[in-house]
């Protein structure tokens, strides 16, 4: 197979690949087209979280037909349990998004806590609306209400790598999503 020559050293960490390449580019398409409909009337800004939702960014904005602006936040979990996460700001938005259709990129959907905040953040800073775009949704974790307008890929309970997503910063550049050994992890 293509992937285990092209990336040798981190395929040997890799169970099985769970989305390629191609699924994701044709996903990518199809939502592209669903969100260009949807904000066919207004010029939305698409904010994504870094670092996880780059190369799904990336993808999906090529597919995206109308006016948007983009922008960018970092943001991290801390908590004391973990179902009660707070947010901490990294990295803000550059500009004011207020009376604004926002649209938020994001890698994955797991316990719904770090969406459930940046939603509260951005309607604060007085956006008219925001909805969520994922990559992945892991229905099976979530803590919190909250669900992604968009979803690419809806996958079961495992921890996944690749197409943005990290276990200790490593796997982001792989072109597809992984389920992760779990001996790279235990
Ligand atoms: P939540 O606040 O629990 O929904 O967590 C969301 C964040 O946790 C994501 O943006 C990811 O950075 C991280 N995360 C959750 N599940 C995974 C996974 O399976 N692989 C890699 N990162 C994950």
């Amino acid at each position: 197979m293509k992937y285990t020559e092209d990336f040798k050293m981190l395929m040997d960490d890799v169970k099985e690949v769970l989305i390629s390449q191609d699924e994701i580019t044709q996903r990518c398409k199809e939502l592209g087209e669903e969100i260009s409909r949807d904000y066919k009337d207004t010029v939305p800004i698409i904010v994504g979280l870094l670092k996880g939702s780059v190369p799904f960014m990336a993808e999906l904005i090529k597919y995206i037909t109308i006016d948007v602006e983009l922008e960018f936040m970092a943001v991290s979990s801390y908590s004391g349990t973990e179902s009660m996460g707070d947010v901490r700001i990294l990295k803000d938005l550059d500009r004011s998004i207020k009376d604004r259709d926002v649209l938020v990129v994001e890698d994955i959907v797991d316990t719904g806590n770090t969406l459930l905040k940046v939603k509260d953040l951005l309607y604060s800073k007085g956006a008219s609306s925001v909805e969520v775009v994922s990559l992945l949704d892991k229905p099976s974790r979530r803590t919190v209400e909250i669900e992604a307008k968009y979803v690419g890929f809806t996958i079961p309970n495992e921890f996944v790598i690749g197409f943005g997503l990290d276990f200790n910063q490593k796997y982001r550049n792989l072109p597809f999503v992984g389920i992760l050994k779990e001996e790279c992890y235990r």
